[in-house]
């Protein structure tokens, strides 16, 4: 690893310059994720298109170290659900994060154990997600990208299995010109 390294977000193009790592999912990367599977499914086959970026310059994984990446989520909705990242937990469960909100409007979606949180995210909100807390980002607009960089202990991990085990218990839905964070039955 360089000692001391830069990156910068490129505001006009939605990319982070000079990332080393590069990660994209697309609908048919969605298997499960949202509520109406049909529909994402017939999505996924019409035009596959991409829900998320990420970018990132890696650090090394190792304790005390950092890592950083930037998330644009695409806006968009499957049956009415709003795209969205899996969500997942750190395999270290010491282990939190901070979200730093660029462009656009979202949600970050909290989930421990029975316990669900949000909160709104918009450019120069800081988030802050408590060690243990399963985290999951969603677009809220309807016509503008949902960028954020988020900053992690470079031991974390991610664990998506427990995402799908211990499922969020909200999901988020266009409602009214606007959205509504509804419970999961
Ligand atoms: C992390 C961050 C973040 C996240 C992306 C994509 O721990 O790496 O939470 O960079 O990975 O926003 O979300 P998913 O990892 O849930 O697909
Ligand atoms: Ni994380």
């Amino acid at each position: 690893i360089e000692a001391g390294f830069f990156t910068v977000f490129n505001r006009q193009e939605n990319i982070l310059e000079n990332y080393d790592h590069y990660e994209e999912r697309k609908l048919s990367d969605m298997h499960r994720y949202f509520a109406a599977e049909d529909i994402r499914q017939q999505m996924a086959l019409a035009n596959n298109e991409v829900i998320y970026r990420v970018y990132k310059k890696t650090a090394p994984l190792i304790a005390g170290e950092l890592e950083q990446a930037v998330t644009v989520i695409n806006p968009g909705q499957v049956n009415g659900e709003f795209f969205m990242t899996k969500g997942h937990y750190h395999i270290n469960e010491k282990c939190s994060e901070v979200f730093f909100t660029l462009k656009g409007e979202g949600l970050l979606l909290l989930q421990k154990g029975q316990e669900t949180k949000w909160l709104e995210m918009k450019p120069d909100v800081i988030t802050y997600i408590p060690a243990g807390w399963g985290h999951r980002t969603i677009n809220t607009s309807l016509s503008e990208p949902f960028v954020f960089i988020a900053f992690w202990p470079a031991n974390a991990g991610h664990n998506y299995q427990k995402s799908l085990d211990e499922p969020f218990g909200r999901r988020v839905f266009f409602y009214n010109g606007s959205y509504i964070v509804s419970k999961v039955l």
